[in-house]
């Protein structure tokens, strides 16, 4: 499922609060992308939705896809309100986000993770990993601790699988909902660098080369461009204005553009 186009994802979190105003967002992001097939469009709505968007949009032959906002890090078992990968599948989804900082602050932890990129692969699921620091500090600290994310979260998933994860640096503190300004578009892109040096430590330079980063964190239709025009950033997660299918169509299009 790896591809060369750039990804942009819709991370609607808890949102929104019925299915009707779930199929218009949805409605209306299929049509504002119309012809956008230059770029991978994924939709993460909450789980309940995704069967009934599936149904409703049968997208096997668009550019247009769904995803999960999680599964299990078991495939099977005792587990009240989990979902698993196989369910993920099985209602038509064909991504899933994992490690995202709201998760994590849930108690997920980083070998938890590890266990849900191999389930989501043998499920056919495409996984999206996302790691970032909450702060920064000027001793450089912060890069320590993406280097123990990335490495912990990628913990026995084989050398094979992993350039068809695609990662996004999504730090904390650039978060919409609680951050104080987007990162820079330098700042995401040198993290960018970083990260693909850090896996090219781990599975060599060959294998990092179609390695996909995206860059999450108070992306708007303003901002998306200086973003995608960085030359290690090959897609987008979008939160808030995800939520709003005008301005989401909008930064699909500029995707799309360039
Ligand atoms: P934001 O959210 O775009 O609202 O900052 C991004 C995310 O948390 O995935």
């Amino acid at each position: 499922m790896s591809t060369s186009k750039k990804i942009v994802i819709a991370n609607w979190k808890m949102n929104p609060d019925n299915v009707a105003e779930a199929k218009d967002i949805f409605n209306g992001i299929k049509i504002g992308i119309k012809g956008c097939n230059k770029v991978q469009t994924v939709i993460c709505p909450p789980s309940i939705y995704l069967s009934v968007l599936s149904t409703n949009y049968k997208l096997q032959t668009t550019n247009l896809f769904l995803g999960a906002q999680d599964i299990c890090h078991d495939k099977k078992g005792h587990h009240t309100g989990e979902i698993s990968a196989e369910m993920v599948a099985n209602v038509g989804a064909k991504y899933v986000i994992l490690g995202h900082s709201e998760r994590r602050e849930q108690g997920e932890t980083s070998a938890q993770i590890a266990r849900k990129i191999n389930n989501a692969f043998d499920a056919g699921l495409r996984p999206v990993l996302c790691i970032g620091e909450k702060s920064r500090d000027e001793h450089g600290f912060f890069l320590k601790y993406i280097e123990e994310q990335l490495m912990e979260s990628l913990d026995k998933v084989t050398r094979k699988r992993i350039p068809e994860i695609a990662f996004v640096y999504e730090p904390v503190w650039a978060i919409s909902a609680y951050g104080d300004r987007p990162a820079t578009p330098e700042e995401a892109n040198e993290m960018a660098i970083y990260i693909l040096k850090l896996l090219t430590g781990k599975i060599g330079l060959k294998e990092v080369k179609n390695i996909q980063i995206l860059y999450g964190g108070s992306v708007d239709a303003e901002n998306c461009k200086s973003y995608l025009e960085q030359a290690s950033i090959r897609g987008l997660l979008v939160g808030s204005a995800s939520l709003d299918s005008k301005q989401f169509s909008e930064i699909v299009k500029t995707a799309n553009s360039l």
